[in-house]
């Protein structure tokens, strides 16, 4: 479904996208973790036809990018990092304007509306100014702009961020049902948990590169599926170990305070790159 080859996008000295080869299968829920910087959103521009790439390959649904942007831009659905919404236009009108400047046909994006408006819960709401909505309500206002022109491909940039612990798992069943439907999805995100909780595949950036990739279960155990934490000289630290027992044998050389538990995402996410996420 989408073929990503040799991937570079430089800025002056700024390596950004580092030579990525990526290859993402049709129906493909695939997730993007890395510290900031780390070229998530350049990677995702660059995909969305927003930035032009320094060197390198894409093609999206067998169409090369660089030949033909329009139709690639018909495949796929963007929900962009920052909030790009007219916040002095109602919901509908935000959608109307998408419908135009995709050249969509009136009777069809009309109906269309109708349905994601039902579909993300803003029906009564459709006339409204955007200004007026709660962040939950704007996100998932951007994510139907996206699927308006009916995209194979979704492409979010962080797309639940700031938003409650409630309106998040909303939003998850949404993306969930979208993918379950057949859409192929790529999610960038700083929610450690919600890429286990989703996706299919994760992908840790780190200086442009996906330095490691794999279900999150296969990641999760990557390094070992217990965890033997110890606050020590005022630092946490992480041990792994395959089983329960070898932790409890080590955590009785620790007098201070020591926790063991199972290992998650964030663990691996913290061992491959070394800082913790948002740093
Ligand atoms: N328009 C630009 N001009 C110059 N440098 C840029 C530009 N866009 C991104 N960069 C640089 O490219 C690198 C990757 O940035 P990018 O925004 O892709 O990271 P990210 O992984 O999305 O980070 P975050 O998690 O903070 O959103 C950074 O060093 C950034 O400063
Ligand atoms: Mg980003």
């Amino acid at each position: 479904m989408i073929e990503i080859e040799d991937l570079t996008k430089r800025y002056g000295k700024t390596v950004a996208v580092d030579h990525l080869n990526l290859s993402i299968p049709k129906g493909e829920f695939f997730g993007l973790l890395g510290p900031n910087g780390a070229g998530k959103t350049t990677l995702v521009r660059m995909l969305s036809t927003l930035t032009e790439p320094t060197s390198g390959r894409i093609s999206i649904g067998g169409v090369q990018l660089d030949r033909n942007k329009i139709e690639v831009k018909s495949k796929i659905g963007v929900v962009p990092q920052h909030m790009n919404l007219e916040w002095e236009l109602t919901a509908l009108q935000n959608l109307q304007l998408h419908a135009k400047l995709f050249g969509l046909e009136k009777a069809l994006s009309n109906v269309m509306m109708e349905e994601l408006l039902h579909y993300i819960n803003l029906y009564e709401r459709k006339n409204d100014l955007v200004k007026t909505f709660s962040g939950g309500m704007k996100r998932k206002l951007m994510i139907a702009r996206a699927l308006l022109h009916q995209p194979d491909v979704l492409l979010m940039d962080e797309p639940t961020v700031g938003l409650d612990a409630t309106v998040r798992r909303k939003l998850w069943d949404l993306m969930k049902g979208l993918n379950k439907d057949g859409m192929t999805v790529i999610l960038t995100t700083h929610y450690i948990e919600e890429a286990e909780v989703l996706c299919s595949r994760v992908g840790f950036m780190n200086q442009g590169k996906i330095v490691e990739l794999d279900s999150p279960k296969n990641l999760v155990e990557k390094f070992g599926s217990f965890v033997l934490e110890t606050f020590v000289d005022g630092e946490t630290k992480l041990q792994f170990f395959k089983d329960r027992e070898s932790a409890l044998a080590k955590a009785a050389e620790f007098e201070g305070s020591v926790n063991i538990r199972l290992s998650n995402l964030e663990d691996t996410f913290l061992m491959l790159t070394n800082r913790k996420v948002g740093d």
